[in-house]
């Protein structure tokens, strides 16, 4: 007699597998991120040994506890999608063909990022960059990146740098503002699913938006950004998924162009640490000005040193190494008091990694 498998062991195993195929799957990419973080920085010293002076190694016991935030942001990550906050794909999801494509350009790019830092430029544009109608504080070359936000090239390459800087986890880190995001529209939940509007300002090249789509499988996105560029490059992103296409419109995330009380929920990733302070308190004006009552509002950036004391040798070392301006004012600005003080309220605070997330609501 032949005898059945039992469903539940198989799929115990079958999760095991998945789990064993997304850990080896993230430690290739930090591996990976690794590799080209020293080579890349050797090369950097060589070419411009002075910039040796501008940093402090990390200490063991930092590097420790950095890996140590890393697999716990991995677990959580890896956790949400069992629980079904978003569906296992997407923690499997690469960006291999643009990798295969522009991985070369990163180094070619290289020796132009090295004469910014030796002169000493952080506001240069190709000609034909259109400057008009920016704010100031945006033109700049952020992490020293040719033509700063402003051309094809600098979204083409946009991705793959800001995952190995984040040692191949920037998608989770993103992802983490998804189950709070989910939670907070339950506020909503006599309204038809379709019915739900959810911004994401300052969207990029749409990665933030893509976990969004897979979270909500109804509802309208909508993205926003002041980059034609990285506009154009999420549109590309976005478009793959046959069921769902985000509106994306060009526009200041401190005016935005929507209507008051508009959406259930606005996301914000890695913009606020890009923005002097009187642009930070501008754009949670406008979120706010743009949520509905019983909206959430959620923010992801860097850590900051009220909470990280002890990564200040890491964020004075990310400050010197690439050119961020408002950086170091940022990491001792007190969101949630400027999200307070514009009527917010704020739920939670949450830590993952090298990221702080700040879930916010507006009051009925
Ligand atoms: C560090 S990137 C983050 C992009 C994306 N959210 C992500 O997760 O990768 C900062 C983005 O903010 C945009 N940005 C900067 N200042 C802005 C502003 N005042 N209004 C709208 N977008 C802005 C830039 O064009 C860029 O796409």
């Amino acid at each position: 007699m032949q005898s059945t498998p039992n469903p539940d062991l198989l799929s115990f195993f079958s999760e095991a597998l998945t789990k064993l195929a997304y850990q080896g799957f993230q430690q290739s990419k930090s591996v990976f991120s690794l590799a080209h973080k020293t080579i890349s920085d050797r090369l950097t010293d060589t070419v411009i040994p002075s910039r040796q002076n501008l940093t402090t190694p990390l200490s063991p016991e930092l590097l420790l506890e950095l890996q140590k935030r890393r697999n716990k942001l991995c677990e959580i990550d890896w956790q949400d999608a069992q629980k079904g906050v978003y569906p296992v794909d997407i923690l499997f999801d690469t960006f291999l063909p643009d990798f295969l494509r522009y991985y070369p350009e990163m180094w070619l790019d290289l020796p132009k990022i090295w004469t910014r830092l030796q002169q000493k430029q952080y506001q240069t544009f190709a000609e034909d960059i259109e400057k008009e109608g920016y704010p100031r504080y945006y033109l700049q070359n952020f992490h020293y990146q040719t033509d700063g936000y402003l051309s094809d090239s600098s979204a083409n390459l946009y991705d793959l740098q800001v995952d190995i800087l984040f040692n191949g986890v920037a998608d989770s880190m993103r992802r983490r503002i998804l189950a709070p995001l989910k939670e907070g529209l339950k506020t909503f939940s006599s309204l038809p699913p379709d019915q739900i509007k959810v911004l994401d300002v300052a969207c990029g090249t749409g990665r933030t938006l893509k976990g969004i789509c897979a979270t909500l499988s109804k509802g309208s996105l909508f993205g926003v950004d002041l980059s034609p560029a990285y506009l154009r490059k999420a549109n590309q992103l976005l478009s793959e998924n046959p069921k769902k296409l985000p509106q994306l419109t060009q526009a200041n995330a401190e005016d935005l162009p929507y209507p008051d009380n508009f959406f259930h929920g606005l996301t914000c990733v890695f913009l606020f640490h890009e923005l002097p302070e009187f642009a930070r308190q501008e754009v949670i004006n406008e979120c706010f000005r743009v949520t509905k009552p019983g909206g959430t509002f959620i923010i992801c950036d860097s850590m900051q040193l009220s909470d990280s004391p002890e990564f200040e040798v890491m964020m004075n070392n990310f400050s010197a190494m690439f050119h961020e301006p408002y950086y170091q004012d940022y990491i001792r600005d007190n969101i949630g008091k400027k999200l307070e003080k514009t009527g917010f309220e704020l739920i939670e605070t949450q830590l993952h990694f090298v990221s702080k997330y700040w879930i916010a609501r507006k009051p009925m």
